[in-house]
């Protein structure tokens, strides 16, 4: 086991009707920004819960952030930051606003061009960034308890990340009911969102962390047990629950603890959603199994492990097993509605390879994964197998 370091200061509060709970969260002297997206929290009640705990403080309110966060659309936020003198954020919303949220506690102290923060890596430190608290509306990203957010600017076809340890949340509210009104379409991209965070820091090599393994395969079967039923028509809470405590336990920091991490699925799929907006989630399906595909000897004896495991597949070689575990996750994604091919969501595919091994290259990304040995020679190729 690789040696590790581990603190994650947020609280979590969790369970049904916990919104009220804000009241006694935030300090009745902030000056508080309320961020949030494009309008569902006004459908479905959680704009009014909220309104309702923060009514003896004082609240200022921004909305309109888009799914993929807009750079653009953040900098006007930044302005009624500062000009509203504001000292606490509060996103409620999904990954897209916390990100948001996260860039702008980072930016509010950031003497500088903010765009820098992202292009030049600036990690964020504790002390450094403004208070926040979240109410989350949409389980599948973990941003709700990690440190790290992503970024979009349409202008420049860029969407980069960053984070550092001063960017936790302070408080993290978790109700389940909010996945009442979330589309299908969205609750499957929230359980391919959090298998693929699973994936990305357990598909690499044997390693002697057995209880990170088990951390990691439980994950994926309780998100495997429980997705016909947050995906089905009636709501039942228990299933609603477990699937939005396994999307935060996917992306905590807490299964990367003392293993390999790979994430190169990410830094390609995040490049689909800069050239065709293509939502988060869809691209890390498009991209992953023929990333295990291109890698099958480096992962092999983890594929076979996940097979084994994950999916009681116990007859036949490693290899063989291993097959299997790719074909395996390719149908999980198509049982949840879930294409997996780049040309499933557009025609116009054939340069993307090209670009996505330019941007690579431009970023200077001259080894990522594992074994930081995937160039974006590699990174073509595995674009071009995901046509
Ligand atoms: O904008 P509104 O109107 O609120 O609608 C949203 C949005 O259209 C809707 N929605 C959210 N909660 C709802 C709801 N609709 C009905 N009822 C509710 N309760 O869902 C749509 C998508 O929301 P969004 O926040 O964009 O989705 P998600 O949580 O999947 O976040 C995606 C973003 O997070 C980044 C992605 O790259 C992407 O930009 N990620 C962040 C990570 C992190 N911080 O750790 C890790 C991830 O790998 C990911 O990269
Ligand atoms: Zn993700």
């Amino acid at each position: 086991m690789l040696n590790f370091e581990l603190k994650n200061p947020t609280k979590i509060i969790f369970g049904k009707g916990e919104i009220a709970k804000l009241t006694n969260e935030i300090p009745t002297d902030a000056k508080i920004l309320m961020l949030y997206g494009g309008g569902s929290i006004m459908k479905n009640g959680v704009y009014h819960q909220v309104k309702e705990a923060l009514k003896q403080h004082q609240v200022e309110e921004f909305g309109g952030i888009p799914a993929n966060p807009e750079y653009e659309v953040l900098m006007d936020a930044l302005k009624v930051i500062k000009e509203k003198n504001i000292n606490y954020l509060l996103a409620v919303g999904g990954g897209s606003v916390i990100d948001g949220t996260k860039f702008l506690v980072a930016a509010a102290n950031y003497n500088g061009e903010p765009w820098d923060i992202l292009k030049q890596q600036i990690r964020t430190y504790e002390g450094d960034a403004l208070p926040f608290a979240t109410v989350l509306t949409l389980p599948a990203t973990g941003s709700e308890m990690n440190s790290g957010y992503v970024i979009s600017r349409r202008a420049t076809g860029e969407k980069l990340s960053s984070g550092g340890p001063g960017l936790f949340p302070l408080v993290s509210i978790l109700d389940p009911e909010v996945i009442r009104t979330i589309p299908k379409h969205q609750i499957a991209n929230g359980i391919a969102d959090a298998y693929t965070h699973v994936l990305e820091q357990y598909m690499t090599y044997k390693t002697a962390a057995t209880l990170q393994d088990r951390f990691s395969e439980s994950i994926l079967q309780t998100l495997q047990e429980v997705a016909p039923k947050v995906l089905a028509e009636n709501f039942d809470y228990d299933s609603a629950a477990n699937f939005m405590w396994c999307c935060t336990m996917a992306l905590n920091g807490l299964i990367a603890k003392g293993v390999p991490t790979d994430w190169a699925v990410h830094s390609m799929g995040h490049e689909l959603t800069a050239q065709y907006g293509i939502d988060h989630a869809r691209t890390l399906a498009i991209i992953a199994p023929s990333h295990y595909r291109y890698y099958f000897e480096n992962k092999k004896e983890k594929l076979a492990q996940y097979a084994e495991r994950v999916w009681n597949i116990c007859e036949g070689s490693t290899e063989e097993k291993a097959i299997k575990g790719i074909e395996q996750l390719e149908q999980f994604f198509h049982n949840i509605g879930i294409k997996t091919k780049l040309s499933d969501y557009t025609e116009e595919y054939s340069e993307t390879a090209e670009k996505v091994q330019k941007a690579f290259e431009e970023r200077n990304w001259l080894g990522i994964g594992e074994h930081k040995a995937l160039t974006p020679q590699d990174a073509f190729k595995i674009v071009e197998m995901s046509y």
